[in-house]
């Protein structure tokens, strides 16, 4: 059997290029005492592969030239010697952009897809839902009649962070690209008021949909935004750093807050959240987040492209906002 896979050629100096990657195939070996065979579905595209794709480490190892590039991806276990995992046995794990994925277990999440799409298991049940459910209830400890605004709000993080947001009694302001993405969020995600940054005068409608300021913000985004936000606070407001995708393309030049002195009048704090912090709570929040599904609380927005070959431009959409909810690129049906 063979297996095709997305490589790292070499690193983007800037924006990502499609030549930054290498797609190779080859003869899939047998699997050892202890391994699985996983044929993968679905693979994840996450804004943060970009910094993966950097050299060095930050909270992970950036991948090396030559391996497969790091994804969160899913599929079905087609072959297994490991007693932990049987034949049919869906799973999620970082097993990379390929066809298939032999794997000793390690890292491995077992997947009730009774009620569920796969492909949700990399998105709102998965990584990035988890950072939504995390970020806001541990880092941004909403109280019912807060006023929430979230940055990047049509993604899955942001949109999963706004209808968690409601569901515990706030009022929630989202900003987004587009005015298609702003409508979605007001009238499929229950938001209260959208914004669309590239046309309307963000600061100008922060104060008019939160005049007695924010309480908590959720920051995607960063650069400018978060400075925008940062002038509307509420007193004791709460700022979650969960991303900064404006800036991924040019860490070495990031653009800091100019109004942080804003936190001190405030008496607010900015906390940062990395979700790989509440691994071991995971389980608990993915059948907490599922209920919600099922009840009808949360929609969930996917945005699929089929084919290994369409890595590179799938993933570019990330950063150009041409990605409309969660991005999935299908590798088998
Ligand atoms: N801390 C953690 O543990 C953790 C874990 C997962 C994700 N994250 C972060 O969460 C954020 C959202 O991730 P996601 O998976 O939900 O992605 P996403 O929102 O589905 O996709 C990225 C979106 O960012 C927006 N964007 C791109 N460039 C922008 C710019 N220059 N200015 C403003 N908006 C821009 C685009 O939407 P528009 O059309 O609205 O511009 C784009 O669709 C990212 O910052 C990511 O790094 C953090």
């Amino acid at each position: 059997m063979k297996n095709t896979k997305v490589i790292l050629a070499n690193r983007p100096k800037g924006e990502i290029e499609d030549t930054n990657f290498d797609i190779k195939i080859e003869e899939l070996r047998e699997i050892k005492d202890g391994e699985v065979l996983i044929k993968i579905y679905d693979i994840s595209l996450d804004p943060a592969i970009r910094g993966w794709m950097n050299e060095g480490t930050t909270y992970i190892k950036g991948i090396e030239i030559g391996a497969v590039v790091r994804t969160f991806s899913a599929g079905k276990i087609i072959q297994s010697k490991n007693e932990n995992f049987k034949e049919g046995n869906c799973v999620s794990g970082l097993l990379g952009a390929q066809n298939y994925c032999i794997s000793n277990g390690e890292g491995l999440t077992l997947l009730d897809i009774s009620s569920s799409k796969i492909s949700h298991h990399l998105g709102v049940l998965g990584m990035p839902g988890m950072t939504a459910y995390f970020g806001l209830l541990k880092s941004g400890e909403p109280v019912s009649g807060d006023v929430v605004y979230i940055s990047g709000a049509a993604g899955i993080v942001g949109s999963t962070v706004g209808q968690i947001a409601k569901i515990k009694g706030c009022t929630v302001i989202g900003s987004a690209g587009s005015d298609s993405k702003c409508k979605f969020l007001v009238e499929e995600c229950g938001f209260d008021y959208a914004i669309n940054y590239k046309t309307e005068d963000l600061n100008q409608k922060l104060k008019e949909y939160a005049p007695n300021g924010v309480h908590i913000y959720y920051d995607n985004v960063g650069g400018p935004t978060l400075d925008i936000a940062l002038l509307n606070l509420a007193r004791g407001a709460r700022v979650v750093i969960c991303g900064a995708i404006s800036q991924y393309n040019d860490m070495a030049n990031i653009y800091g807050p100019k109004n942080y002195m804003k936190i001190v009048t405030a008496r607010g704090k900015m906390n940062g959240i990395i979700v790989f912090d509440y691994i071991e709570q995971w389980p608990a929040a993915v059948k907490e987040i599922a209920n919600w599904i099922n009840e009808g609380k949360i929609k969930v927005k996917e945005h699929s492209i089929t084919g290994l070959d369409n890595f590179p431009s799938a993933l570019k959409m990330l950063y150009t906002g041409e990605n409309f909810g969660k991005l999935i690129l299908n590798v088998h049906s």
